[in-house]
């Protein structure tokens, strides 16, 4: 069979990426501008300044993404791009491009939900991977837990009911002064803290569901420091951010070896931002190695977001035929298996 090559775009939030993947599974490049340094001054994503920073380099990074794999426009099969969920006039500017470059070429587009990508970035890093599996995806703005019974088909099966994973520990790490993105910093700061130092909450839900729930964790952890504060007594960033981060891994774990239980499976592969977070794989791993579970994830880079993993799950929507025509929209709340 003939190698398919995609050209995929992503810019639903404060990365401009391009990517080219061969059948889903090969990265010939991956090419992504952050906009992390300007965000940083306003301590998070700012919707504009992200949609005018996405506009200002994306035909550099759509170039530069050919350059690095050695391919002209006219040897790519199809044109992928992230369609939601996402800031919308992030989505925008990816989908504009994208559908100006498909149509130039004569190309099929394909829409991509980017939740599906996060979970695709598991076929790049483990070239046998096969559904069904679980996998837990947890970013800055989603927070689910997904069986993926087939390529392109997935059952929610627990997601939080406020807060995502990513954005709880952004929240914290600004509460202790660590500033944006936190999650890295908490990561690191944690491991010279003791997680068990302070006991936060771990919400439970008594309706028999795998949900699971961040703000009480982050108001217990603000309660903590303004107490703390009042008080006049001294804390220690480390054991905060430790205690906070066990109490968030702990929830996650629970729910997702639940669910392998639950759907009888012995694969979990995670995705997302807080994917690779240290505490969360080791934890994962630990347990998994309790109960015959098998943990996969994807390297750093293919966790954040990035266009690659949109490459490979355009690949599978391509080979399902579902591709799209030019009236393609953006969906800022897509929901996952929503088409
Ligand atoms: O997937 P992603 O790049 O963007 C979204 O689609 O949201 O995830 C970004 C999130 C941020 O909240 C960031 O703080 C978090 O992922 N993150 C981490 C780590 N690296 C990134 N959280 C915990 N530990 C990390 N090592
Ligand atoms: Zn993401």
């Amino acid at each position: 069979m003939k190698d398919i090559k995609i050209l995929a775009i992503e810019t639903s939030c404060d990365e401009t990426s391009a990517a080219i993947v061969v059948n889903g599974r090969e990265v010939l490049s991956n090419i992504i501008a952050s906009q992390i340094d300007i965000h940083t001054k306003f301590g998070g994503v700012v919707p504009e300044v992200a949609s005018r920073m996405h506009i200002e380099v994306i035909s550099a990074v759509v170039q530069e993404a050919l350059d690095k794999a050695e391919l002209k426009l006219t040897d790519i099969d199809a044109v992928g791009v992230t369609y939601g969920p996402g800031l919308v006039g992030a989505l925008l500017v990816g989908m504009q491009y994208a559908k100006s470059l498909a149509y130039s070429i004569g190309k099929p587009l394909i829409g991509v939900n980017h939740i599906e990508g996060h979970i695709c970035a598991n076929f790049i890093e483990h070239k046998d991977l096969k559904p069904p599996f679980v996998c837990l995806v947890v970013s800055g703005g989603h927070s689910f837990i997904v069986y993926m019974k087939a390529f392109g088909e997935f059952e929610v099966i627990g997601q939080t009911r406020d807060d995502a994973a990513g954005e709880a520990y952004d929240k914290v790490a600004r509460a202790i002064g660590l500033g944006y993105p936190g999650g890295p910093k908490i990561d690191k700061l944690s491991k010279e803290g003791n997680a068990d130092a302070i006991k936060f909450p771990r919400a439970n839900f008594h309706d028999d569901t795998l949900d699971f729930s961040f703000s009480g964790l982050k108001s217990a952890v603000l309660n903590y420091l303004n107490k703390a504060e009042m008080t006049g007594q001294q804390i220690n960033r480390a054991d905060v951010a430790a205690s906070f981060q066990k109490a968030l891994v702990d929830v996650l774990v629970d729910n997702v070896i639940k669910t392998c239980k639950m759907k009888e499976v012995d694969k979990i592969a995670i995705a997302g931002g807080v994917a690779s977070n240290s505490t969360l794989r080791a934890t994962l791993i630990k347990e998994g190695q309790k109960h015959g579970i098998k943990i996969l994830f994807p390297a750093p880079v293919l966790c954040t977001d990035n266009a690659a993993m949109i490459g490979s799950a355009a690949y599978f929507e391509y080979v399902n035929g579902r591709t799209a025509d030019l009236t393609l929209n953006a969906v800022p709340n897509l929901k996952l298996g929503e088409r």
